[in-house]
């Protein structure tokens, strides 16, 4: 089982405070998000398992953390100054704003039996026949090209300076929120590379946040405008088996996502076609997610997770000094590097060639709390909601209840517990409630074990281990019980 839809899980975000809608009390801002007590321990836990995975688990991928805001010239020769932008239309009409390719893929699937792809200035836009999604009228201006990059200005002079429209701006200041995580990597990889003294393959790998000023954020942390990303660019010779490497990356992925409990029929593999590749990639494989099980038609049903490609030497060239045009003249006179790399067994200088996974924190995190959401009756005929998130992902591993908690001695005693099992795993103590509603409650937050002191543990030293997918208890003497918890979580705990 999993959640039946989205809303399913923005409530119990709400409700046990994983996710909150940000600026509430000023009344929200469009799809921006706070993460809550849960919710960051859930994204820890991802970005953790992520890197642990790759940074520590692997032996060739190293890790960094560059700036958000970068040099703006880096977002020239990357190419996002100019080429980063949605399709933009508006409907004359009521004055919506959408993006005209998703309007377009919505009718396309919509009315599969047309085969109609109708051009409208940028973009294939069927303009006379798409209605708008908010008043229903087909009245639309071209689509236009709109860059996402979100702007800023730095230094002194940007709180004057901003009072004016572009035409009078000083744009001298003007920088970027870094759109993809990615471009700190590039223009890092000698850097990287000589200072770990790396040979082909490598990779370098980063975690962080990143901004794009979407048209059409929404459906809760799916689409928002500041996001994270987890991207590892991995680079190899030219000469490799580049394609044949997306397949055996889109592989470790799948398997990683289904290792931490994605089920794998809630995943698809879509070959981008060539037509609607970034500009920098030759192949890309996105693993979609069933975010959307509700939908009747399943084409509809999916939601990019994260994408795989091939960047081929594309970055590392644009941001070195030497590559010149057809008449020998540098394509990027600003740049004071080459970042080629020196083969030295096969003695040849090239630019590498890059596969790049690039997968999102925040898509990550609905993924794993959408398929681990289950119901259960209990013996009471009560529904009850379990999240069945693996153990590494769960935000509290062990919660310790005492069974009654005016009797100071079994309080002390479970204390005592939290506080002895705390520097191997996340645990909390609870003492808020009767032993059903404590326990409905860390079954609905995920956390894989209950932990009770009773009345019995006071002559014995044992405890009663709850076991939150099955409801099974055991009795586990309080000597034995850090062992026996790490042995059932099997995670191994970085102290
Ligand atoms: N460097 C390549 C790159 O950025 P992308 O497909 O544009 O590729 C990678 O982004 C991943 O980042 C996406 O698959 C998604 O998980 C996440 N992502 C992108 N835009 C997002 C947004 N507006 N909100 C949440 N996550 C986003």
């Amino acid at each position: 089982m999993s959640a039946p839809n989205i809303d399913t899980i923005v409530s119990l975000s709400k409700r046990r405070g994983f996710v909150f809608p940000s600026s509430e009390i000023y009344g929200g801002l469009g799809s921006s998000w706070d993460y809550g007590p849960l919710g960051v321990e859930l994204a820890n836990n991802v970005k953790q398992a992520w890197w642990r995975w790759l940074v520590y688990e692997r032996d060739d991928i190293e890790g960094i953390d560059t700036s958000i805001i970068l040099n703006r010239l880096v977002w020239k020769y990357s190419e996002h100054e100019a080429t980063f932008n949605d399709p933009l239309v508006d409907c004359k009409e009521c004055k919506s704003r959408f993006r005209a390719d998703k309007l377009q893929e919505e009718y396309e699937l919509t009315h599969p039996a047309e085969g109609l792809v109708v051009y409208a200035s940028i973009v294939p836009f069927n303009k006379d026949k798409i209605k708008c999604p908010n008043c229903g009228k087909s009245d639309w201006t071209n689509p236009r090209p709109f860059n996402m990059m979100l702007k800023t200005q730095l230094g002194a002079t940007a709180a004057e300076e901003d009072e004016y429209d572009e035409g009078t701006v000083y744009l001298g200041g003007r920088a970027y929120l870094r759109p993809e995580t990615a471009q700190g990597i590039f223009i890092n990889f000698l850097n990287v590379q000589t200072t770990t003294r790396r040979k082909l393959p490598f990779g370098v790998a980063q975690v962080g946040k990143s901004f794009r000023n979407e048209v059409t954020p929404g459906n809760f942390i799916l689409r928002t405008r500041e996001f994270e990303q987890m991207e590892m660019e991995y680079f190899v010779r030219p000469d490799a088996e580049h394609f044949k490497l997306v397949d055996y990356w889109v592989g470790q992925y799948v398997d990683w996502y289904t290792r931490l409990g994605v089920a794998r029929e809630n995943l698809y593999l879509y070959e981008v076609p060539k037509e609607k590749l970034a500009h920098y990639s030759r192949r890309t494989v996105d693993i979609m997610y069933r975010y959307f099980p509700e939908r009747p038609e399943e084409a509809r049903q999916w939601e990019e997770l994260m994408g795989i490609a091939y960047r081929t030497d594309f970055d590392l060239k644009q941001h070195s000094n030497k590559p010149v045009d057809a008449e020998g003249k540098r394509l990027n006179p600003d740049s004071t590097e080459d970042l080629s790399y020196f083969d030295e067994t096969a003695k040849e200088r090239f630019y590498p060639h890059v596969i790049e996974p690039a997968s999102g924190v925040n898509r990550s995190a609905l993924a794993f709390l959408m398929d681990a959401y289950t119901e259960k009756t209990n013996d009471k005929g009560e529904k009850r909601v379990i999240l069945k998130l693996h153990p590494e992902l769960a935000p509290i591993k062990v919660a310790v209840l005492p069974l009654a908690k005016n009797k100071p001695e079994i309080a002390a005693m479970a204390k005592d517990i939290k506080k002895q099992l705390q520097p191997a795993m996340r645990a909390v103590y609870d003492d808020t409630g009767g032993i059903g509603k404590l326990y409905a409650r860390q079954d609905e937050i995920g956390t894989p074990f209950c932990v009770t002191v009773d009345h019995q543990s006071l002559e014995d030293e044992a405890v009663t281990v709850r076991n939150r997918d099955t409801w099974e208890q055991q009795r586990i003497k309080t000597t034995e019980l850090g062992e026996h918890l790490k042995q059932k979580l099997k995670v191994s705990f970085s102290v």
